[in-house]
Order: structure tokens, then sequence, then C-alpha cells
């Protein structure tokens, strides 16, 4: 049989400081690899886009020349692991590529893969956002660390992006009132129309800290942190007594690596945090894996399945889109949970 070719992007360069550019990727075709003993071939279908993977790459995690990391949704193509078969569908981390390598000598980066995926239960595509890493974020960061009451002020930051359209949901079902904050106009929309959040306000409104302070009239009890940066300052002055924060992500600080972000984040708040008894969890979700995972999953498919929840996919056709909509979707240029396609989906075909 005729090589199996593998388009893939490789990370080109160390990055410099800042976004993600053009220059920063490689494309590059080899031949597919072949399986060893306790490994399988899949093919990638959908790749998902996340903001960590600028962090790992600037911080050098991925040397230039390396295929580009990420989390993947695949089909089995060949296997010589017990209990995988051609056709299965994996959660798996084939990264920026067609073709990848899953199972024994082959690195999970700390998760517990293959994970068989249920196509009855929710659409694939779902298992690298609301049914997987990022759902289970969501729901380790609110239900564990935070557990919001019934009545409590809730704010989420990214609150249209993957983990922010979960979080706030998570919280509206614990009935709490809701307050999520993102870019553009028609995210702000849909995060109250579509999402049942009860307000949404823009940063990008030049009355934004105003209009965050009329929306949490009771201040605020539960902070879900995707962005930091203004976004955090601006919600710092509303917190309540006994406040509680996820430390979840610092998307709008992912450019500037050259400080520990994280500290800078802690150095803005400290003040008040003591002065307001409030408690801050950082979240890390590979640590709620084993413990809540299985939960979680059975949960979630129960309220995926009676509407309870509901998700936005932004979904980029082929791989060769990529870097382009890894740059937009860190500029904030996507609109939900951001994936690429990068084969045929054989279960959304007719
Ligand atoms: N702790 C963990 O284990 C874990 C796991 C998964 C994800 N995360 C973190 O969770 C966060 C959300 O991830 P996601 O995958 O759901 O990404 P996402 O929300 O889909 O995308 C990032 C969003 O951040 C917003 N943003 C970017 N720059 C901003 C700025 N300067 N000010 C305000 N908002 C800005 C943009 O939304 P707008 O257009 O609305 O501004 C952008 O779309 C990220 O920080 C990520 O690193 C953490």
């Amino acid at each position: 049989m005729a090589d199996r070719m593998n388009p893939h992007w490789v990370l080109a360069r160390m990055p410099p400081e800042g976004w993600p550019v053009d220059a920063d990727f490689a494309w590059r075709e080899a031949p597919a690899p072949s399986p060893g003993p306790g490994q399988m071939l899949t093919r990638t279908i959908y790749l998902s886009l996340d903001p960590y993977q600028w962090g790992r790459r600037r911080r050098g995690v991925e040397a230039p020349g390396e295929v580009c990391h990420g989390r993947t949704v695949s089909q089995v193509v060949e296997s010589r692991l017990q209990g995988f078969v051609p056709g299965d569908f994996l959660f798996n981390t084939n990264g920026w590529q067609t073709y990848g390598l899953t199972g024994e000598g082959i690195s999970t980066f700390g998760y517990m893969f293959p994970r068989k995926l249920d196509p009855s239960l929710a659409p694939i595509s779902s298992a690298v956002g609301v049914m997987g890493m990022l759902g289970l974020t969501a729901y380790a960061g609110l239900y564990v660390q935070c557990a919001p009451r019934a009545g409590e002020t809730v704010v989420i930051s990214a609150a249209s992006g993957g983990v922010g359209q979960v979080a706030g949901q998570l919280a509206k079902l614990r009935g709490c009132r809701v307050v999520g904050i993102a870019g553009r106009a028609e995210k702000c929309a849909y995060v109250k129309e579509a999402l049942g959040f009860d307000e949404c306000v823009s940063h990008l409104d030049p009355g934004f800290a105003d209009r965050l302070r009329t929306a949490c009239p009771e201040g605020v009890d539960v902070y879900f942190e995707n962005v930091g940066g203004r976004v955090f300052e601006t919600v710092l002055g509303l917190f309540n007594s006994g406040a509680r924060i996820t430390l979840c992500g610092l998307a709008s600080q992912y450019g500037a690596m050259g400080e520990d972000i994280v500290q800078s984040w802690k150095a803005a708040g400290d003040k008040t945090f003591s002065e307001r008894n409030m408690k801050v969890y950082p979240l890390f979700v590979g640590d709620y894996v084993a413990s809540h995972q299985d939960q979680f999953l059975a949960e979630m498919a129960g309220w995926l399945q009676d509407g309870r929840i509901r998700y936005r996919e932004d979904i980029h056709e082929g791989l060769e889109t990529a870097p382009r909509a890894f740059q937009s979707m860190l500029s904030g240029g996507t609109f939900g949970k951001t994936l690429v396609q990068v084969s045929p989906d054989p279960t959304r075909q007719a």
C-alpha cells in the first residue's frame, strides 16, 4: 500500500514575546507512522485549540520542529492495542496533525488516555469541549472548589468561550444570579439569550466598570477567572466578604510571559483577598480527572440530553486553518469552543 501521508504543523521557532503570528508555525508532510506493539494509529477528526497551548509554546515546553501539541477526537485506523479496534472513536492527543500514535510509550500529557467515546451519548466533537476537559474544568472550578449557593452572585469572564459558557450554566442550575463578561455584542447577546445568564457585560464597552457594578447590585460572591488583566481589576472592587475565586486561567496575559503572571495576578488582589476574607482556588483540571470525571460525564450527558446545558462550537474547516484560528481564538475573534475539523466526522454524515 502506498504511504499514507500525514500533513502536520510544527512550531517553527521559539516564539518571541507577544501573540502568535503565521511565522511561528510551519507546514510539513511526512508518511504516517506505523503502530508498534501496544499502540494504534488514529486519524484526527477534531483538533481542540486552547489558550494554554500558547503558554506552553512560550515557556519552551514545545521545541521548534516538534508537532504542535493539542487534544483531539480521533478514530482508530490500525490497532495493536487490546480493547481497541478500527472504527473506535477516542479522546486523545494527536496534536496538530492528521494521524497520530496512541498507546504504550506515547505521552498522555498527564491525562488518562485513551478514552473511548460513545457517539450515542453526545456528538463526538464535544469530547474536547463540554463533554470533556473544558466541561470538567467548569464543573471542578465551580461545583467542587467554589460551591455556590442559591441566590449568590456568580461572575464568569470569557463567558461565551469553551469553559465560560459551561461554568455560567452550571451556576444557573444551582439557582445563582449569573453575570457574564464577554467581548463583542453578539457574544453578550448569546450568553444572555441562548444560555440564560441573568446579565452579560462587554469588557469592550467604555462604561464597562459601571455596567458591571449595576449588573451585580449585591456584590460578587463567586468569580470564575478566565482572563485576568483589566477585567480582573474591575471585578476586584465588587467582592463581598467571604467571596471565592476559581483561578482557572489568565487568557489576556499569555502573550506576556516575561513575568510570572500568576504572581502578578495575586499581588494585584492580595489586599482585597485578605481584607474581605476571601478564598482563591488555583485550578488544574488534570487534578480532577481521577476523582470526578466519571460522575461529571454521567451528569453532563443527562444535562445535554434534557437541554439544560447548551453549547456553541466554532469549527474551522481543514488542518491548514489551525494557526489562523488559533490566533483568532486568543484575541476573541472566535465565538464558542474553538475547534478545527481535520478530517470527516462519520457520525455527522447523512
Ligand atoms: N485550569 C485549567 O485546568 C484550565 C483548563 C482549560 C482551560 N483553562 C483556561 O480557561 C480559560 C478559558 O479557556 P477556553 O478554552 O474556554 O478559551 P476561550 O474562552 O474559548 O477563549 C479565550 C477568550 O478569552 C477572552 N479574552 C482574550 N483576551 C482578552 C482580554 N484582553 N480581555 C478580556 N477577555 C479576553 C476572549 O473572549 P472575549 O471575546 O469574550 O473577550 C477569548 O475568546 C483560559 O484562560 C484557559 O487557559 C484552564
